[in-house]
């Protein structure tokens, strides 16, 4: 593992450790891709203002997110399926979090139990929810998820259908294993009628979710609440009036709606709405130090990462999700270092220049 100097050669690794058809699931966007591969791009058309003779000796990332404490603005983002990957499954993941003092947030989509990834380790976690046709299983996930100890619910938004992913549906991509789950069974879909993720979606997502079911799901827990899948101010705005928690920009890392925008290119539009009233986070296309940094130069409190987690998971388990992590860390702490930022609160909007902005 000390021969990989940066988070994409992890993807190398894992398409050579996994079966096509995970690696594809893992991988893939939705129909073109377009969405997928502008997340990654619309990051290298920012440029930055570094500031210089700053005293950088020491650089402090930490912050904080809904109050608790980590070693730097770079979560774990929900992925599903986790054994998929590795047969530790999502336990090996949070045992890196903690190890990297972060927080991960656990798919509902897991293939460890959540209780399982809880005694795994004793690190922040939040729990991922979908809301299912049958609330009164979503209900009762939201409680155990309360009971094992978990520190927020983030509710995922932009999924009232699965997107159209391609590769999964030529590879007939098996349904997915829901240990969360009694009484949603997703066995009884065939595999060889498609993607079974997708025959599994159109089974048991509720498509009539609604702003008004944020109601209800205050109503069943005292966790804060984040909403993700949030692209626009419109959306933003009407987060911020149904008293949600925080918000995570994301178009799902382009699994969902093809031609939704690079969430970086968004991100602006959100925290000038919110005005600081809530976090914004943001995920998808983050591979560098550099794309963290810009992230928090547009008014991010964190980004979350999702297949660089997953690759190095693939490859070396525990230990390749914790390097993840570190060259990440690392990465940002020497972008703060040449940028002239010592502090989290150094980094400013000044410190980026986006491509629609003339030379400021
Ligand atoms: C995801 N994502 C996701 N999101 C979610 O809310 N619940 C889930 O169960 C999953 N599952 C999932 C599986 C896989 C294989 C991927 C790649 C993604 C979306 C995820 O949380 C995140 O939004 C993106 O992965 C971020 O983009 P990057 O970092 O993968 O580019």
């Amino acid at each position: 593992m000390d021969q990989i100097v940066n988070v994409n050669e992890f993807q190398e690794l894992a398409k050579r450790a996994l079966p096509k058809m995970y690696y594809d699931f893992y991988r893939g966007g939705a129909e073109d891709q377009h969405t997928l591969k502008e997340n990654v791009a619309a990051f290298t058309r920012i440029m930055f203002r570094p500031r210089v003779l700053v005293d950088v000796s020491k650089i402090d990332m930490s912050t904080r997110i809904l109050g608790y404490p980590i070693s730097a603005p770079i979560m774990i983002a929900p992925t599903s399926n986790h054994k998929l990957a590795h047969p530790e499954g999502e336990t090996a993941t949070a045992k890196a979090a903690a190890a990297c003092n972060t927080i991960m947030i656990v798919s509902c989509m897991s293939s460890c139990t959540l209780e399982e990834v809880a005694s795994s380790c004793n690190a922040v976690r939040f729990f991922q929810i979908y809301v299912f046709e049958r609330r009164d299983v979503t209900a009762q996930v939201v409680k155990r998820a309360e009971r094992a100890g978990y520190k927020a619910i983030v509710l995922t938004v932009d999924v009232p259908k699965l997107g159209r992913r391609e590769a999964d549906i030529k590879n007939k991509m098996i349904p997915p294993k829901l240990s969360n789950f009694e009484g949603l069974s997703s066995t009884q879909v065939k595999p060889s009628d498609g993607s079974g993720v997708e025959a599994f979606a159109s089974r048991a997502l509720d498509a009539s979710l609604n702003w008004k079911d944020i109601e209800w799901l205050r109503s069943i827990t005292k966790l804060p609440i984040l909403i993700k899948g949030i692209l626009t101010r419109e959306d933003a705005l009407k987060a911020v009036e149904a008293g949600v928690d925080g918000i995570v920009v994301s178009n799902h890392g382009g699994r969902q709606l093809d031609y939704s925008p690079a969430t970086i290119t968004v991100l602006e539009e959100v925290v000038h709405v919110v005005k600081g009233r809530i976090p914004v986070l943001l995920d998808g296309g983050v591979r560098r130090g550099t794309d963290v940094f810009k992230a928090l130069a547009l008014g991010a409190k964190a980004v979350l990462i999702g297949r660089p987690v997953v690759y190095g998971l693939a490859a070396k388990g525990e230990d390749g999700v914790r390097k993840v992590i570190e060259m990440l860390k690392n990465e940002f702490e020497l972008t703060m270092a040449l940028s002239g930022c010592p502090t989290i609160g150094d980094i400013t909007r000044n410190h980026v220049r986006t491509p629609d902005e003339r030379l400021k």
